[in-house]
């Protein structure tokens, strides 16, 4: 049984007391999250080594992004080794804020995987179609291409260090969801896509993030698909009461209080 992640994507959100402020609250509340959901936040990278200095947190730290160069003359660049060494264990890739605004192709995304993964940060790898892929039913292609050339060229073991998010690009930040339905649909192609080309096991063992617009509301119905995993929120997270709810919808049936 795979075990659920909320990761919450700060984006380039809030100042340096807006950051510590919500981070303290998150601790405060910690007793409520369910002890079977991992929490995950990646907020902006400059607050990465603040966030880490609080005492036993309620949740692992991500990058949204990172260099594919360990060191170098890049000014401007945050490397996958320096994130390692900060302790820094998943960092956010292929974002289609990232894919659009920064022009990033599926050729230096899956280069930027290879130096996550050999620096020993898990990616969490995005995926997703636009909305005129989906309208003209392309979209599995689409999510097929992006997963082909990022990730197929990984061996078993690499491959299973890889968190799959699964964001629609015309629900991202849109206030409209992907249904329940078309999140199932689109997470069980990913994993029978993982299945046949790097096995069961691998496959099974990956999870497979829905983004796109969860909120308090919707993350319940959405992860209790069998193959929806958690989720990676944007707006939603930056309020502690709204993530709060968000984590604590994605427990186990069993977990949950009446
Ligand atoms: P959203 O963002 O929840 O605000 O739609 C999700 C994301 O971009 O990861």
């Amino acid at each position: 049984m795979r075990t659920k992640i909320v990761a919450g994507n700060w984006k380039m959100n809030k100042n340096l007391d807006e950051a510590m402020e919500l981070a303290v609250e998150l601790q405060e509340h910690q007793s409520d999250f369910p002890s079977d959901v991992q929490v995950i936040i990646a907020p902006p990278a400059i607050y990465l080594a603040n966030l880490e200095m609080i005492d036993e947190p309620c949740y692992q730290l991500s990058a949204q992004n990172c260099s594919h160069h360990d060191y170098g003359a890049f000014t401007g660049e945050i490397s996958p080794a320096q994130l390692r060494h900060m302790g820094i264990k998943y960092c956010i890739l292929g974002h289609s804020e990232r894919r659009q605004y920064f022009h990033e192709t599926d050729e230096l995304i899956a280069s930027k995987v290879d130096a996550c993964l050999r620096n020993e940060i898990s990616p969490i790898f995005c995926c997703g179609e636009m909305l005129e892929e989906r309208k003209a039913n392309t979209h599995f292609v689409t999510v097929l291409h992006q997963l082909e050339k990022a990730l197929f060229h990984l061996d078993k073991k690499d491959m299973s260090k890889v968190i799959v998010a699964y964001e629609p690009v015309w629900a991202i930040g849109t206030g409209v969801t992907a249904s329940s339905n078309e999140a199932q649909e689109m997470h069980a192609f990913i994993r029978e896509t993982l299945r046949n080309h790097f096995g069961v096991e691998v496959a099974e063992q990956v999870k497979i993030l829905y983004g796109g617009s969860v909120n308090a509301g919707n993350s319940a119905e959405l992860f209790s698909n069998p193959d929806v995993d958690g989720g990676l929120v944007g707006g939603a997270s930056l309020k502690a009461r709204d993530f709060i709810s968000i984590i604590k919808s994605a427990a186990m049936p069993s977990q949950i209080e009446d």
